[in-house]
């Protein structure tokens, strides 16, 4: 185990004892995450070409692009993220341990240029343990394609890691119990951009009240990282018109994982 990783999970074990240390972000301020996710900068990886990008007939066809225009890519690097994953695979620290079927830890390329954060498991992924692998998961997986990545290239996780009764809405205090997770995944993962879906994800980790609609579109920072929110690709499923607003979200990501690292 790394050095980094060590004093990570040592750090997350002792989150866990201290039980809620720190203050909420959903509620208008920040938890203390220093303890968690530590305190330095967020670095990019060096990175490889991607191969050839793999245009998707359905999500690229129309609003979302060719699927050709590849971006600056991600590296592949072995997983410190399996001891963070093993550290809070037993979470109780809230109820919707109770009731899951799988803690959907989250999965991808670690580091990875780029990071998809949702909002929490659905029903499939409730049963199958990993992220976005119901019918907006499929969505998901185009759009990525479109980009000219794939999910493998890619880091996905959710804000809450397990589902919520009936896909409700994750309440504040359940969020807060995750948050130390989501941080510490974006400490390894080190991702040069980070792509919020939906309302939920981009309010929570911007600690604001706007609507998506207003969110989307354009840069923010979270952690460090730039931050650009889109729709949820379940939103979008219903609302397929907003396509086309999310497939320009997502280019603008890619013009900016082109830009020459700092
Ligand atoms: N919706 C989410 O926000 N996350 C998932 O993993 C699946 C659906």
């Amino acid at each position: 185990m790394s050095e980094d990783v060590r004093e990570l999970v040592g750090a997350v074990r002792t989150y866990l004892q201290v039980h809620g240390r720190g203050r909420h972000f959903a509620t208008g301020s920040w938890v203390d995450v220093s303890a968690v996710a530590g305190d330095g900068p967020v670095h990019a990886p060096e990175t490889t070409p991607v191969a050839e990008a793999v245009p998707d007939p359905e999500f690229g066809r129309e609003d979302f692009g060719s699927g050709t225009e590849s971006v600056a890519p991600t590296r592949i690097e072995a997983g410190d993220l399996d001891q963070l994953r093993e550290v809070w695979g037993q979470c109780t620290r809230c109820s919707l341990a109770g009731g899951r079927t799988n803690l959907v830890f989250g999965e991808g390329a670690a580091p990875a240029d780029l990071m998809f954060i949702g909002e929490g498991p659905g029903e499939q992924e409730d049963l199958q343990g990993r992220p976005f692998v119901g019918r907006a998961g499929e969505l998901l997986t185009k759009m990525i394609e479109a980009m000219g990545l794939s999910r493998d290239l890619v880091f996905i996780a959710n804000i809450v890691k397990c589902r919520p009764p009936g896909n409700r809405d994750p309440e504040p205090g359940e969020v807060t119990a995750c948050l130390p997770v989501l941080l510490a995944q974006i400490r390894l993962v080190r991702p040069r951009v980070i792509v919020s879906l939906g309302r939920i994800s981009a309010q929570t980790l911007l600690s604001s009240g706007t609507p998506i609609s207003r969110l989307r579109g354009r840069w923010h920072r979270f952690e460090g990282v730039d931050l650009m929110p889109t729709f949820h690709p379940a939103y979008l499923l219903r609302s397929p018109e907003k396509k086309k607003e999310a497939w320009q979200d997502l280019q603008l990501v890619m013009e900016k994982l082109r830009e020459p690292h700092a």
